[in-house]
């Protein structure tokens, strides 16, 4: 289904923390270039600071690399200039200003020849930001708040983008809209990470998952795999995943 290569982001015996104890226990974990990979799991579970972590936000220790390179001593801001970017939860664009001039914001990381094809490659991603240019990004709808949030996120082509609950809160047409566009992504050759509450949609699109509980990996799978589980599909509907006999891989 997808042409999935060496890995684009690779982390190995990842652990983190907000000073005190760890959330973060041993993690290893892979997106090759072009692979949707989806985290689940419970709230709690340290989804968001699994990413925050990659990211270089948090006290982290493990290795990680980034398209052979090592960047796990390197800080947040460099990391998106070597080709990693991370859309938080929640939106954060400047809201006074015209959807354009977020972009432009974003574009500013890009040497100023590139930024005209850059801009262009993103809204051939983003079809519906072309009509909304104009418009203050605090006016625009929640969804197409969160695809002003991604195309910052894309302008820079990065290898791989963190994304977290994209769709939280988003209404089913916006959510699926955000969906397509991941799906889109592939064809590009960039790594998507998304962390999603909407387990099931999220195992629809994505190709492989990784179920988190309590700061670890308990599954890896393909997500195909995932969807026709009993195990996960009791996940989904909110069980807890304590007494079931999950596996682990590498
Ligand atoms: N800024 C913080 N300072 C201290 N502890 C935190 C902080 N943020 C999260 N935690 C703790 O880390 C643990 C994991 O939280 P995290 O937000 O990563 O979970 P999550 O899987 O993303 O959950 P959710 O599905 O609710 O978003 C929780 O116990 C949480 O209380
Ligand atoms: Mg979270």
């Amino acid at each position: 289904m997808t042409a999935v290569g060496l890995p684009a982001l690779k982390a190995t015996g990842i652990r983190a923390s907000y000073g005190v104890g760890e959330i973060i226990r041993g993690i290893d974990f892979e997106v090759a270039a072009g692979e949707v990979v989806v985290i689940i799991g419970p709230n709690g579970a340290g989804k968001s600071t699994f990413l925050r972590a990659l990211y270089g936000l948090i006290q982290t220790t493990g290795l990680v690399m980034l398209g052979g390179q090592r960047i796990d001593d390197v800080a947040a801001d460099r990391r998106l200039d070597l080709g990693l970017a991370f859309v938080p939860q929640g939106r954060c664009n400047f809201a006074g200003l015209t959807v354009l001039q977020n972009l432009e914001a974003a574009l500013l990381r890009l040497p100023r020849a590139k930024r005209a094809a850059a801009l262009e490659s993103t809204l051939e991603l983003f079809p519906p930001l072309r009509r909304l240019l104009r418009r203050r990004a605090g006016n625009a709808s929640g969804g197409e708040q969160q695809l002003v949030e991604m195309a910052m996120a894309l302008v820079s082509q990065p290898k791989v983008v963190l994304l977290d609950e994209p769709t939280l809160g988003l209404s089913p047409i916006a959510s699926e809209f955000v969906f397509d566009t991941i799906k889109a992504l592939r064809k590009t050759g960039t790594g998507v990470v998304i962390v999603e509450q909407n387990a099931r949609q999220a195992l629809e699109i994505g190709d492989r998952a990784y179920v988190f509980e309590q700061g670890v990996s308990r599954i890896v799978d393909r997500c195909d795999r995932l969807l026709g589980d009993r195990r996960i599909r009791e996940v989904f509907l909110g069980g807890s995943v304590d007494d079931l006999p999950l596996t682990t891989e590498s």
